[in-house]
């Protein structure tokens, strides 16, 4: 039995999805001869019902104390790219703690600086979660297609805004009534600008980038627009057409350099992408020789997201090992980037 003793900060809706599969001891973990246990826990609010019983568990009221506490893991669930959460992984990794965590903006952000760190401490930093919640997008641009040349990453990878526009698109929901009831049902971020204003899924092509590219990709050189402009109207006049209208997240490696952009997009109503509806997220990865691979599914809420923190979980309890992306830190290219607002002219 692989005995591993976790802390986890932060308890919203993912972290409570994340208690609720350890303490229910899953079988799979069982079986494959895992034993967690959850030494601490930290949020900033101690009294919030969050539906599973915390008596017994130690508390920590500062989530840096956790992360330099007697674990083997540390779990960071409480999002955005600086301050405490930064502050407890950067403590973690520095103690000689593996972490996971579901936190986009902090990878996409300074995801370097902390590979380096977890490089140099001989220990694992991983963060399946971050994109696309349970499908295993990071797993298959690490693992399967590890060994080929990637040129195209595309998706759908918010699905609070794919969640929206297929609302908008089927039931006719006002874009605030489609928000809010993405919000209401745990798929949205706590500042919901980061989904609608296309942020998010940035954070996520850009991670996708580093490890598809080996390329030091640095996040503000993506071009960011989101949905917020997007009306019934266009709706309607491009299902009209057959088209449907999509958020895309765009990357492509070329001789020239890297292009990376998040924007709305017409997708053909035939198309595999522009069937994802509600919050599910669609991933394609080209490259050679694999090929064409596409995945699809929830990408976001609750159980999804707390399924792939547990899915790391096991990842380590395994031997983990390996580069944060998928060369080491040190080793990422820098790679030209490519302006397309520029190259097109717009
Ligand atoms: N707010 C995110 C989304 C959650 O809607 O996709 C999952 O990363």
């Amino acid at each position: 039995m692989t005995k591993l003793r976790v802390g986890v900060a932060g308890l919203g809706v993912v972290g409570g999805g994340l208690l609720s599969i350890l303490m229910q001891k899953s079988e799979r973990f069982d079986r494959a001869g895992i034993e967690v246990e959850i030494a601490g826990i930290s949020a900033r609010n101690r009294h919030r019902d969050r539906g599973v019983p915390l008596e017994g568990i130690k508390w920590y009221d500062d989530p840096v104390e956790l992360a330099r506490s007697d674990i083997d893991i540390f779990i960071e669930l409480v999002g955005g790219a600086d301050g405490t959460a930064r502050a407890a992984v950067e403590a973690a990794l520095s103690a000689g703690k593996h972490v996971i965590t579901a936190n986009k903006a902090l990878i996409a952000e300074h995801g370097l600086h902390l590979a380096r760190l977890a490089e140099q401490k001989g220990v694992s930093l991983f963060y399946e979660a971050a994109v696309a919640a349970g499908i295993p997008a990071i797993h298959a641009l690490r693992g399967g297609a590890a060994a080929s040349s990637i040129h195209r990453i595309v998706g759908i990878l918010n699905g609070t805004c794919n969640y929206m526009l297929t609302q908008m698109a089927e039931t006719g929901a006002t874009y605030e009534a489609a928000l809010q009831e993405a919000q209401r049902l745990g798929y949205a971020e706590a500042d919901p600008t980061f989904d609608v204003g296309g942020f998010d899924a940035a954070h996520k092509l850009c991670i996708l980038a580093i490890i598809g590219f080996d390329a030091a990709v640095d996040f503000k050189t993506i071009s960011i627009s989101g949905i917020q402009k997007i009306t019934a109207e266009d709706i309607a006049a491009a299902r009209q057409l057959n088209y449907r209208i999509r958020l895309l997240g765009i990357a492509t490696r070329s001789e020239s350099g890297l292009e990376l952009s998040v924007h709305p997009a017409l997708v053909d109503e035939e198309d595999p992408i522009a069937r994802a509806a509600g919050p599910d997220n669609v991933l394609v990865f080209e490259g050679d020789p694999i090929g064409r691979i596409q995945i699809s599914g929830p990408g976001a809420g609750a159980g999804p997201t707390a399924a792939a923190v547990a899915a790391d979980i096991v990842t380590i309890a395994r031997g983990g090992g390996g580069p944060v992306f998928n060369a080491p830190a040190d080793r990422l290219r820098d790679l030209k980037v490519i302006d397309p607002e520029r190259q097109t002219g717009r």
